[in-house]
């Protein structure tokens, strides 16, 4: 079975070239001068449309048990909304209850996984319980292809871990050649501020943006570069929200430290004062590390064109308005933090494009290209070229589109960018050769998504 993509502007992180993509099978065969081949069993035309690899979003929690509720996407309309927004590959985090093994937690998310997604998908392992035998089980699960770990500075009681146990596990990583990926927020101190403020009464959600501040984000991924250091372990911060966060990991960077940093879109594009909105409005934007005072915009837009920042990702965790953001009216420490965003990480990055804040090939790079090679995925995923997973995403430049829960296809009741009038729309995504999404619909089916058995970061390894 062939595929000829025609007419199009081949993107990758070098820039655009005007080419034909040849595609037989789940495979790209060929990337010719255009008009080298002229048949095939279907083509399309993308004269005037962007080629570009498939997304890769390589920060997702579908059906993650959080605060006594679960995300609301199950692996099955998660990976559909994922398609329909250009998103070809999910990295989502299998979460391990204090207790339990990894071993059993990756059988957990395998059975809620295999054969119920729509995209390709691997999973990052959440460890929240360090001790001699978990430690051994990371040896298993980079057998298993789970070659990254995330550890929180966060939730006291919950996933948190000690610098202790954050040092321990380290040493594991650079043993095993693995990744540490840090929720680099300081719990400890986060969790008296959140008491004083409930015992002063104060209990609206904008709350959880003032209890969690910039600076507290700041330290705590400053501590966990030291211990980095200390250990030799590379380390990936997840959902950078912050400027002094953002300038711990430049600094370290520019001493050579092995650190590497992803944000998310709603750090790019909302605020606390989306988290200060009426009438408990404010829920729809609780995540941790919360919404910023938009200063920081710049700053991470900066970042991301130098590469401190290399990744985007959506840490996709959506809860229901009504029914489940609902559990913290009145007391803003009990809402379940997570914001949804993986069908619109493309589109909103583009608008960075057409902003002038990024170029097209940076887009390509923090959205595809770079979180491939972060985790273990390249050449398979993340580039167009010959023998790589024909995952291909035809973008139209020009179209435009207002970005809305009426029309999304998340399984949520609220859009974070109700409203947003976008310049960019993605008109037809293959999935290892398969057409899932075109202008006549969605054409995948939940079955078609394979898990992924990563390797280790390819910029070390
Ligand atoms: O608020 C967030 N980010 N929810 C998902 C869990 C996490 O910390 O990534
Ligand atoms: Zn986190
Ligand atoms: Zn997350």
């Amino acid at each position: 079975m062939r595929t000829l993509i025609k007419g199009g502007t081949v993107l990758s992180p070098a820039g655009g070239v005007a080419a034909d993509v040849l595609v037989e099978d789940e495979r790209v065969a060929a990337v010719t001068a255009p008009g080298l081949f002229d048949t095939a069993d279907t083509v399309l035309d993308a004269t005037g449309k962007y080629v570009l690899p498939g997304g890769i979003d390589a920060h997702t929690h579908m059906e993650m048990p959080f605060g006594g509720t679960f995300s609301s996407d199950t692996f099955a309309t998660g990976t559909t909304a994922a398609a329909w927004g250009g998103t070809t590959t999910i990295i989502d985090f299998a979460v391990q209850a204090k207790g339990t093994s990894l071993a059993s937690t990756l059988d957990k998310w395998h059975e809620k996984a295999d054969g119920n997604c729509a995209v390709d998908y691997g999973f990052h392992m959440i460890v929240s319980d360090v001790n001699d035998s978990t430690l051994k089980e990371m040896e298993s699960c980079v057998d298993a292809g789970v070659s990254s770990f995330k550890m929180f500075m966060a939730y006291p009681g919950v996933f948190y871990s000690t610098d202790g146990e954050i040092l321990r596990a380290m040493r594991k990583a650079t043993e095993t050649g693995s990744m540490i990926m840090m929720h680099a927020e300081n719990g400890i101190a986060i969790d008296q501020l959140v008491a004083q403020a409930l015992a002063e009464g104060k209990g609206d959600p904008v709350q959880h943006g003032l209890t969690r501040p910039s600076a507290l984000e700041g330290e705590a991924t400053s501590r966990a570069i030291t211990l980095a250091r200390v250990t030799g372990s590379p380390l990936y911060i997840v959902h950078l929200s912050a400027a002094e966060a953002l300038s711990a990991v430049a600094a370290a960077r520019d001493a050579g430290q092995n650190v590497f940093a992803e944000t998310c879109p709603q750090y790019l594009y909302l605020s606390i004062e989306d988290l200060a909105r009426p009438d408990f409005e404010g829920a729809k934007y609780v995540a941790s590390p919360p919404l910023r005072e938009k200063k920081h915009q710049a700053d991470l837009w900066r970042g991301l064109r130098t590469n401190d920042l290399s990744v985007v990702s959506t840490d996709h965790c959506p809860f229901c308005f009504k029914d489940q953001k609902e559990l913290g009216r009145g007391d803003f420490s009990k809402i379940p933090n997570g914001i949804p965003g993986v069908e619109h990480r493309m589109d909103l990055l583009h608008q960075g494009v057409v902003a002038g804040e990024i170029s097209l090939g940076r887009w390509v790079e923090a959205c595809s290209t770079t979180p491939a090679r972060m985790f273990g995925l390249y050449p398979r995923k993340g580039v167009i070229a010959p023998g790589a997973d024909a995952d291909i995403v035809i973008y139209d430049p020009a179209a435009t589109q207002t970005l809305s829960a009426e029309t999304h296809h998340m399984a949520v009741d609220y859009s974070a960018y109700e409203g947003f009038e976008l310049t960019g729309k993605v008109e037809t995504v293959l999935s290892r050769g398969k057409v899932v999404v075109s202008p006549s619909g969605f054409s995948g089916g939940t079955g078609h998504g394979r898990f992924l058995s990563r390797d280790l970061c390819q910029y070390l390894n």
